[in-house]
């Protein structure tokens, strides 16, 4: 099977079908999901996060989504890939932003880059779209203002803030980006930004009136995942507590020397073994 479209996703909003989204880091994560039949995997820069051990993304380099998003991409060939602009690798001029986006699709073989911010990096995503790379928008909260945020907070509770964040919105769409994640939004606003947009929203925290969701990997399956309970994820597995549990065993067998079992080990041919120790 061939990898989503940007094309197929528009025609899925249109269609009402919702559009499934999961980040994925490395080869593992991304072979399971592809196998799972996820619609697009995200490279966010959230493996800063969730991989790497850094309290925010800001410290995520571009070498560093590079490096993970080849991984991905070996592991999910017919699977449409995004990939995240970090923390200043944009906003500084167009140029800037058009040679980075550029690795992540020539050396990091994603589909498409995602960057945060609305209007005021609209120059940059036509820009982007001009030189043929499509663009996933991320508006609401986005993680790497989160000290100009102040916080990891839910996001157009009130009338100017989320008036801004509709014509954000909608200023994405104008420069041509093939869709907007919104991120820690009320639902209700989500859901108005949804239906004044052609292009389809992937939400996170957002509610249920986007046109497609996306949730953080490591959330999902409890893997050792660092964040605080958040509300908006539905968890499907506990993996760190299966994982936690099955190294104590191996440490467990090790220690007992219940491990390893003849079974694990190697013979030697019964003739070579009698001449060299008779
Ligand atoms: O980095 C990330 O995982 C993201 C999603 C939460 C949208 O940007
Ligand atoms: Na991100």
């Amino acid at each position: 099977t061939q990898p989503l479209t940007i094309t197929k996703m528009k025609k899925m909003k249109q269609n009402g079908e919702p559009i499934s989204m999961l980040t994925a880091y490395d080869y593992p994560s991304a072979k399971l999901a592809e196998e799972a039949g996820i619609d697009i995997l995200l490279v966010g820069d959230s493996l800063g996060n969730v991989v790497l051990g850094y309290d925010t993304t800001i410290p995520v380099t571009l070498d560093d989504m590079v490096y993970h998003a080849r991984a991905v991409a070996r592991a999910a060939r017919h699977t449409f890939i995004v990939a995240d602009l970090p923390f200043m690798t944009y906003r500084l001029g167009k140029e800037t932003t058009l040679r980075n986006a550029a690795r992540l699709l020539q050396e990091g073989h994603a589909h498409a880059v995602k960057l945060e911010g609305g209007a005021e990096v609209a120059d940059e995503v036509a820009a982007l779209v001009k030189a043929g790379i499509p663009v996933m928008g991320h508006i609401g909260l986005t993680p790497q203002s989160v000290h100009q945020l102040g916080g990891y907070k839910v996001q157009g509770k009130l009338e100017k803030e989320a008036q801004r964040l509709i014509d954000d919105a909608k200023a994405l769409e104008a420069a041509g980006a093939f869709s907007v994640v919104l991120e820690l939004v009320t639902e209700p606003l989500a859901e108005a930004i949804s239906s004044a947009l052609s292009i389809p929203t992937i939400g996170i925290g957002a509610g249920r009136g986007c046109d497609g969701q996306v949730l953080v990997y490591h959330d999902i399956l409890q893997y050792a995942s660092p964040y605080y309970e958040k509300r908006f994820v539905k968890t499907y597995a506990d993996l760190g507590t299966t994982i936690r549990g099955a190294i104590g065993a191996y440490v467990a067998d090790v220690k007992s020397r219940a491990f390893p079992e003849q079974a694990h080990a190697f013979p030697m041919e019964q003739e070579a073994l009698r001449r060299l120790y008779g």
